[in-house]
This record gives structure tokens, sequence and C-alpha cells, in this order.
């Protein structure tokens, strides 16, 4: 599902390589937004790392080891959960909501 050095591969909601699991039913709006080019969903509410992790089983890889990593303290401490929203537009997954077409990247220069 995911290639050695590469961003998340989108699957569809629930696959079990997804880190996350909803397990309450959710009634808020359904947004769409982008990863690296891919479509997504989410729902209003959610972390953009929430929605992203709903997806897939990491967020992006390390950038020394490859290792993959989904943040880590997922309060906005450890930085471990940057992404781009647009050129210079970084933030953290774990604190930013998700938006509906939001276009969100793992990496400083998206894919064309
Ligand atoms: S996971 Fe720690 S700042 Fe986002």
């Amino acid at each position: 599902m995911t290639g050695p050095s590469g961003p998340p591969a989108a699957a569809p909601e629930g696959t079990p390589s997804a880190i996350l699991h909803r397990v309450a039913a959710f009634d808020t709006p359904l947004l769409r937004f982008t990863l690296d080019g891919r479509p997504m969903q989410a729902r209003q509410g959610e972390s953009v790392l929430a929605a992203i992790l709903c997806h897939a089983g990491h967020l992006r890889r390390h950038e020394c080891s490859g290792e993959p990593r989904a943040g880590f303290c997922l309060m906005g401490a450890c930085q471990d959960c940057w992404v781009w929203f647009g050129p210079g537009e970084r933030g953290r997954a774990c604190t930013t909501p998700v938006a509906d077409g939001m276009q969100v990247s793992t990496s400083p220069d998206p894919p064309a």
C-alpha cells in the first residue's frame, strides 16, 4: 500500500492498514480534500491528521531513516506532523481542522 520512501497511499476509509477507525457514527458533513493530489474524504470537525490516518497507515516518511511517521503527540507540541497547504504554507496536521477543498501535501514540493 505504501512505497518505501513515498507518502501514504490513499485507500478507502476503514481499510485494515488505516491507523484510525471511527468507532462512533458521525453525522457531520462529509468534506473532500486531497493528499498529495489524491482525493480523500473526511468529516467536518476532524483534524487533517485524523482524516489522513482514517485512510492510511502513516502520514509521511522520516526524512533520514525512511521510517513511517504518524505524528507523535497529537496535540501540537512535537512538530512530527508538518504538512503543506500550498507554497510556503506549512502547518501541523494534528491541530489543523480539515476543510472542504483543502489541498494537503506531505512535501514542500508537491507533485505537479
Ligand atoms: S503530532 Fe505532535 S505536533 Fe502534531
